[in-house]
């Protein structure tokens, strides 16, 4: 497998005399295992042409944002969106000094600004330029905002000039965009993780179920697909679309859910419980709905069966994680869940406050294992996950 298997790359090409190193760009990225699609300003059409770089990516290449069949087709937001990764190469001491600015005057920049994931840049201008206090304060601008800024090189230039201001080498970018992601770390595992809420029938109208939204168990999901893993996902109801790399098992109750795991036990290395599965169902589930007759009711509940436990318990068991979603005593009573429920971690999740845990796009958790306890930043339920893997996948024997 390449070191960039599975990733979606977004290659941006701004106007230089560089711009011929970007076709071989492309051939080395998708060497390595990417999905490349290509973005160009008007300018960088000029040194080379999009039917170049549509030939080498497979795909038609992006150029005005105010195309409206190319819009129709993937617009830029939905570019922005699908890019795990995007990498502006050349990028010019004009774009650069554009996206310290915040411009978003052509489709390229508007879609650097739109996207959530890592931008790279790799400057390619002339020395005079990139030395001018200018561009170093736009580079130092960008580089604060999280940007990363690969090269440039320092050698003989195609004006003639020496000094630095060369593009970097294709391969030179392509190792350095491997080392972004945690490529590989569960390569060839298959990784099963529960999300979201169980509903549990009342009568055919009405139900028990909680707060989760599936976000975090999706962001697991999204993550363990970047680290190279065949990833399922079971999934209880929400309103979120899975990760199109990663196997949906949709299930509705608890015992559905467990069944879903079992099923999918075979030759998993990891199982990942972040969902928030309802401890009791009703014992009774009529088949019509009930009347509003009485003027209280009292429902009789049962325990539902305990999924990571379960697993925990299966003579096969993989690495197995737990969460704990707690509004007290956060570390005391997931240690507690973790012993009780013979788990390899737990990660304990304080759900009282509402800008971390259920719905969130954020979370804050406490790693717990048998070495000790480890708090971990309030981080975006994407970032946090991709930490969590690199922890969890380190604990898969080799
Ligand atoms: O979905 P979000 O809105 O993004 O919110 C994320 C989250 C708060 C739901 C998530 O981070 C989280 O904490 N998930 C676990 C919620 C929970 O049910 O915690 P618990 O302490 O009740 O359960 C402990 C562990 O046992 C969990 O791993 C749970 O999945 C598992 N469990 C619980 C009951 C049961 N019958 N079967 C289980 O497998």
């Amino acid at each position: 497998m390449g070191y960039l298997t599975n990733k979606r790359i977004l290659l941006g090409v701004t106007g230089g005399i560089a711009a011929y190193k970007s076709a071989d760009l492309v051939r080395r990225l998708q060497d390595a295992g990417a999905g490349v699609r290509v973005a160009m300003t008007p300018a960088a059409t000029e040194f080379i042409t999009p039917l170049t770089m549509q030939a080498l990516s497979g795909h038609p290449v992006h150029l005005d944002l105010l195309d409206p069949a190319a819009e129709a087709a993937m617009g830029h937001i939905e570019l922005a969106r699908w890019a795990d990764l995007i990498i502006v190469a050349p990028a010019t001491a004009d774009f650069i000094a554009r996206l310290a600015n915040g411009e978003a005057n052509d489709l390229l920049s508007t879609t650097c600004l739109a996207s959530p994931s890592p931008l790279v840049l790799v400057p390619a201008m002339n020395q005079g330029m990139w030395r001018k206090e200018s561009t170093l304060t736009n580079v130092a601008t960008v580089q604060k905002r999280g940007v990363h800024i690969l090269g440039p090189d320092s050698g003989s230039q195609a004006c003639g000039d020496i000094g630095p201001g060369r593009m970097l080498e294709p391969s030179a970018i392509v190792d350095a965009v491997s080392g972004l992601f945690n490529t590989g770390v569960l390569n060839g595992r298959k990784v099963v993780i529960t999300a979201g809420p169980t509903r549990e029938a009342i009568d055919p109208v009405r139900y028990i179920s909680n707060h989760s939204s599936g976000k975090m168990g999706y962001a697991l999901a999204d993550a363990a697909v970047e680290a190279g893993a065949e990833t399922i996902l079971v999934s209880g109801p929400t309103n979120l679309v899975a990760n199109d790399r990663a196997r949906l098992v949709p299930v509705t109750t608890a015992d559905e859910m467990l069944a879903a795991c079992m099923a999918e036990l075979s030759g998993c290395a990891l199982f990942i419980a972040a969902a928030a599965v309802c401890d009791y169902r009703p014992v009774e589930v009529p088949t019509q709905k009930i009347k509003k007759t009485a003027e209280s009711m009292t429902l009789l509940l049962t325990r539902n069966p305990d999924i990571v436990a379960t697993v925990a318990r299966h003579p096969q068991r993989p690495i197995t994680i737990g969460f704990a979603a707690e509004t007290a005593n956060l570390r005391q009573y997931a240690s507690d869940k973790r012993l009780s429920k013979n788990l390899d971690a737990i990660i304990a999740n304080d759900v009282s406050s509402p800008d971390i845990g259920f719905n969130s796009d954020h979370n804050q958790v406490v790693w717990i294992d048998a070495s000790g306890a480890e708090q971990l930043p309030v981080l975006s339920k994407s970032q946090l996950a991709r930490q969590l893997i690199a922890k969890m996948a380190g604990m898969i024997v080799p």
